[in-house]
This record gives C-alpha cells, sequence and structure tokens, in this order.
C-alpha cells in the first residue's frame, strides 16, 4: 500500500501516548478533499497537547498532529485550486480532529485554504504560523480600539512563547514600546536584543497582594497565560486601554472584580484564531504579506519532522522559547 511519512500519536494502551515518525497509509486521507504535499509546518502548545493525547483537542487516535502546514495543491476534486497553487492552512479542525499538518500530506476542505499571497514564502509564512496569525489578529483588535504608540507601553505575557515573540516583533516593527513578563530569566538577554524596552519578572509580577486595582502602568496588552497574569493586567491599564486575551498558558481561570471596566473602561478582547471567518486570516495574512513584512530568523529554529515529538515534550514542561518552523519534506 502507499504510504507517506509523517508524525502518528497512538495510544499504549496503558492510557498514555507516543508520537513517533512513522509510514501512514495513504488511505487515512480524504480522497474527496483538497490533497496538498506539505513543506512546512510549525509547532504551537496545541500540537503538544494533541500529540500527548489530550482528548479535549484530539478526541480519536492514532492521529496525525499538526495545526498548521503550507505547501502544494496536488489534487483538487472539486476544480477551485489547481495543481501546483501555492496554500498556506491554518486552524479549523486541522491537526486536531482531521489528521494534521506535522507530515508530508494532508487532505482538507477548501473552505479552510488560503492562497499564498505574493510577497510570502511559504517557509515564511510557517515561520508565522497559528502563533503569529493570532498575535496578527490580536494587534488588529488592539489597533481597532484605538492604540497607537504615543498613548504608552504595551505589555506582552508569556512573553519567550511563540505567540509572545510573535507579538513582540509586531510591535516593535509598529513602533510601539513593549513591556515583556517571562518567566525564563536566562532569556533576559535575548527579549532585550528583539527589541524589548523593559522585562517583568512573572514571579515578582504576581508576588504582591492581590488589590482591586494596581497604579495605571500599561496602555494595552497581549496576554497568553490567562489566571492571575491577565487579571493584575487588566487592574494595571491605563484608562480606556484594552487586553487582546489570547492563551491560557498559566490557567483557564478568571476571577476578577467588575472594577477595571467601570473605573476605568478597560476593555477585554477575545481572539480566537483558529475558527476565524476566512477572510479575517486572509486579510491578516495580506498584512503579513506587505506592511507587517519584517524578518524573524531571529526567534525561528527550523527541526525536522523527527526531532518534533521531543520539542513538543519540552513545550508542555514549559522549556522551549520563539517558534519552531518544521521541515516537513525529507
Ligand atoms: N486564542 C488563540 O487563537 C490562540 C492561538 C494560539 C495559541 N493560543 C494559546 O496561547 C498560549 C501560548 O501559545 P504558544 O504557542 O505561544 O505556546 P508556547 O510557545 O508554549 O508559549 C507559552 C509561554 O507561556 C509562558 N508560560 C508557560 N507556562 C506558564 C505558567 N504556568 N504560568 C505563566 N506563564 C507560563 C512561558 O513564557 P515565559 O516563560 O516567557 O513566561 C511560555 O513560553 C497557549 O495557551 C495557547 O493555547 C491561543
Amino acid at each position: 500500500m502507499e504510504t507517506f511519512k509523517g508524525l502518528w500519536t497512538s495510544e499504549n494502551g496503558d492510557g498514555t501516548y507516543v508520537t513517533s515518525l512513522s509510514n501512514i497509509p495513504m488511505d487515512v486521507l480524504n480522497s474527496e478533499q483538497v490533497l496538498v504535499q506539505v513543506f512546512y509546518s510549525s509547532l504551537n502548545y496545541k500540537d503538544a497537547l494533541s500529540s500527548s493525547g489530550h482528548r479535549g483537542i484530539t478526541r480519536n487516535f492514532p492521529h496525525i498532529p499538526g495545526i498548521d502546514a503550507a505547501g502544494i495543491v496536488i489534487n483538487d476534486p472539486a476544480g477551485k485550486f489547481k495543481p501546483g497553487s501555492q496554500v498556506i492552512i491554518t486552524g479549523f479542525d486541522l491537526g486536531m480532529n482531521a489528521h494534521g499538518g506535522l507530515s508530508e500530506y494532508v487532505s482538507v476542505p477548501s473552505t479552510w485554504i488560503i492562497k499564498l499571497p505574493s510577497g510570502l514564502t511559504l517557509e515564511k509564512s510557517m515561520q508565522i504560523g497559528t502563533a503569529g496569525l493570532t498575535a496578527g489578529m490580536a494587534m488588529l483588535a488592539l489597533l481597532q480600539n484605538g492604540m497607537v504608540p504615543s498613548e504608552g507601553p504595551i505589555v506582552v505575557s508569556g512573553a519567550t512563547g511563540g505567540l509572545g515573540m510573535c507579538s513582540i516583533l509586531l510591535l516593535k516593527h509598529l513602533g510601539f514600546e513593549v513591556i515583556a513578563i517571562t518567566g525564563k530569566k536566562d532569556l533576559h538577554g535575548f527579549l532585550k536584543s528583539i527589541g524589548v524596552d523593559e522585562i517583568i519578572d512573572r514571579e515578582e509580577f504576581l508576588e504582591e497582594k492581590m488589590k482591586a486595582l494596581y497604579s495605571m502602568r500599561f496602555s494595552g496588552a497581549i496576554d497568553t497565560v490567562g489566571g492571575d497574569t491577565l487579571i493584575k493586567i487588566l487592574k494595571s491599564l491605563k484608562a480606556g486601554g484594552s487586553v487582546a486575551a489570547c492563551g491560557m498558558a498559566s490557567s483557564v481561570d478568571l476571577h476578577l472584580q467588575i472594577y477595571p471596566f467601570i473605573l476605568r473602561g478597560a476593555r477585554l478582547l477575545g481572539i480566537y484564531s483558529a475558527d476565524s471567518p476566512l477572510e479575517l486570516k486572509q486579510k491578516v495574512w495580506n498584512k503579513f504579506s506587505k506592511e507587517w513584512n519584517f524578518k524573524m530568523n531571529q526567534i525561528v529554529k527550523t527541526i525536522s519532522l523527527e526531532e518534533a515529538p521531543e520539542i513538543m515534550q519540552d513545550m508542555l514542561a514549559g522549556k522551549t522559547s520563539g517558534r519552531y518552523l518544521v521541515k516537513t519534506i525529507l
């Protein structure tokens, strides 16, 4: 039987899961969908969860993880995409309950596919990936809510993560002052080297006793962490400030009094990139291909499919930093 190479997550039988590079039968793909040869994918926190058997992300195993893919169309039975078209697929159910992009091939509905905008390469699109796309959507939400560099600093939490670092590069590209909250003391120098103006240690940020409000410090925020960090950011916003809430790396809980909203006009902007309408995704990709087209090499490590399972384990243990571009062509 014809096979292709990809990461394959399967259950061991004792409740544990293993993810390894495998030969996967071609017939796991859906022949009624668009067949794409994947050239690049990337690693996101969700991939690490899926490849560890997290049933909230992926219900059925065995499974190919990978919420991001960029490659060329091999065949579209409905004829919407010509063979050879360069395309990007992020989110929707890719890598969650549909086989994902950490493999040589994916099959997806045509409604999930973005044509690669001119000005971007397949490689660059996956340096950006879901993390960058989400940072872009957060940025768009902040801009739509009146954020301008002259209003003061924007704080980014989970600063050394993929989403955090993409947010920092984008904010600096647009001329904002950036404050980073991080738990990684050893990466303070690196954060400074990519333009961060001030660094707050995660523990120090959280050690102060919880108050109803704190002194006004941030004009806006991109939060990837949730929980107490998000609460303290909301309570430290300047009047009329906005937080783009993107993640839950520390907690899904949000126990909060209403004061930041009714006494300072704080705005809490929810960001969810995966199921966003294709038009919004296209708008953000177009921006990355033009006015937001900046170099990302300093925050990206390029790895092979074979290296990805170990790095996803490290990601769950909070030991990774920046973006991981995965070359899927062996
Ligand atoms: N809303 C959306 O559409 C969307 C899209 C993509 C990702 N996300 C979410 O955004 C979050 C970040 O994703 P990512 O891909 O950037 O993940 P990542 O690369 O693993 O980065 C997460 C970062 O969060 C910080 N962190 C980890 N554990 C923490 C803890 N217990 N308490 C506080 N901070 C902690 C760490 O940064 P420091 O050490 O620097 O603090 C870590 O590098 C995840 O929750 C992910 O699910 C949401």
